[in-house]
């Protein structure tokens, strides 16, 4: 399938709705009559987990906690790690970052971040990357929301932010590969992910390990 084919699907199956908790950001987000079996059938080997297709507990509280704390990236550079659908990538643009690097390694989430820039207005500087291969990027600021989901991708992260040098701020609900030891909580906000209930999700201060 290709991308033009991906977003096309997107924006005819995914309806657009305001996120919940996060009235001042809409996104393409799947709906049970979405069909994404059907994407995915026509796409057996591209297509992988569609998280872009959701919302998720450490994205929404890092998106809420951005809006409502513009300050953390006002005027930044700012990357913004396994963006996903751009929640948290958006939230950045509209708090005033002066550039967003959104990043994924899906094509999927790759078009779903072009429609959801476009329907919110921002701009994003939108790249396909595995975080495994990334560079240190010329940012001020990393945001990760909801990343620390396997013991693998968790070490792949903390590897990442540890070559970068850079301060991060991470969204994330306490799941199991969430590195504690390496955070300090700075909030914490109940929010509604997709098919569950209200959970409560931290957002927590990376601080750069500095050679
Ligand atoms: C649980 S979703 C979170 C999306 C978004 N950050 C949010 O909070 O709404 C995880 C995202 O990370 C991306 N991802 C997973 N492993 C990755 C990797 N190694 N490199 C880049 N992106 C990755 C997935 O494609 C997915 O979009």
């Amino acid at each position: 399938m290709t991308s033009t084919d991906a977003a096309s699907f997107i924006r005819d199956h995914l309806p657009v709705m305001p996120v919940p908790g996060i009235p001042e950001i809409r996104l393409h987000k799947a709906a049970p009559s979405s069909g994404l079996g059907r994407l995915a059938a026509r796409d057996a080997q591209g297509f992988g987990a569609p998280y872009w297709a959701h919302y998720w507990a450490g994205g929404l509280a890092l998106a809420r906690h951005i809006l409502d704390h513009p300050d953390t990236v006002a005027g930044g550079r700012i990357l913004d790690l396994g963006a996903g659908s751009g929640l948290v990538a958006i939230a950045a643009a509209k708090a005033g970052a002066a550039q967003v690097i959104a990043v994924d390694a899906d094509p999927y989430a790759i078009a779903a971040l072009g429609l959801n820039a476009a329907l919110n207005a921002v701009p994003l500087d939108i790249r396909t990357d595995d975080v495994a291969d990334l560079e240190p990027p010329d940012v001020d600021l990393i945001l990760a929301g909801d990343l620390f989901y396997s013991d693998e991708l968790a070490a792949t992260v903390v590897a990442f932010l540890d070559r970068c040098g850079i301060d991060a701020l991470i969204g994330d609900p306490w799941r199991r590969s969430l590195p504690l030891s390496r955070l300090r909580e700075i909030a914490r906000y109940d929010v509604r992910e997709s098919g569950s209930a209200t959970k409560s999700s931290g957002v927590f201060h990376f601080p750069a390990r500095r050679a």
